[in-house]
């Protein structure tokens, strides 16, 4: 046992580096069409990630962004207002969508 914990000493401190030059990373912003709903886009869903996600999607049927609204709200706990579940699925149809899966 102590041997193993030895060995897995030596090999996590091997590991180890020191890296002293200045990283820099690249910036990416997402943007997102512009209309009366963006606001709703605005205070619902860039505080957990970007809209790279949204985009990411493609076309979709308005069932399926009702959907990801609702996975937002009950597994990641997002707390967006009935209100806005329903204007936000409106603005992703509108600008996202397409008529049938
Ligand atoms: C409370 C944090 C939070 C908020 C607010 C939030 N999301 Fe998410 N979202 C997540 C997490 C966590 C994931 C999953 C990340 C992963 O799998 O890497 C995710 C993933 C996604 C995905 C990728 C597809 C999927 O099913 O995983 C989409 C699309 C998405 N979110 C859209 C939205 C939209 C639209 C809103 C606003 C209505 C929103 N998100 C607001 C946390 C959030």
């Amino acid at each position: 046992m102590k041997k193993i914990v030895f060995i897995l000493l030596i090999a996590t401190l091997s590991l180890q580096a020191v890296y002293t030059e200045k990283v820099k990373m690249k910036s990416i912003s997402f943007e997102i069409p512009v209309d009366k709903n963006t606001i709703v886009m605005q205070r619902n869903c860039q505080w957990c990630h970007s809209y790279g996600y949204i985009l990411n999607q493609g076309k979709q049927s308005r069932e399926f962004w009702h959907k990801i609204v609702l996975k937002m709200r009950n597994t990641y706990k997002a707390p967006i207002s009935p209100r806005d579940e329903l204007l936000a699925t409106e603005y992703l149809y509108k600008h996202f969508g397409k008529e049938k899966n």
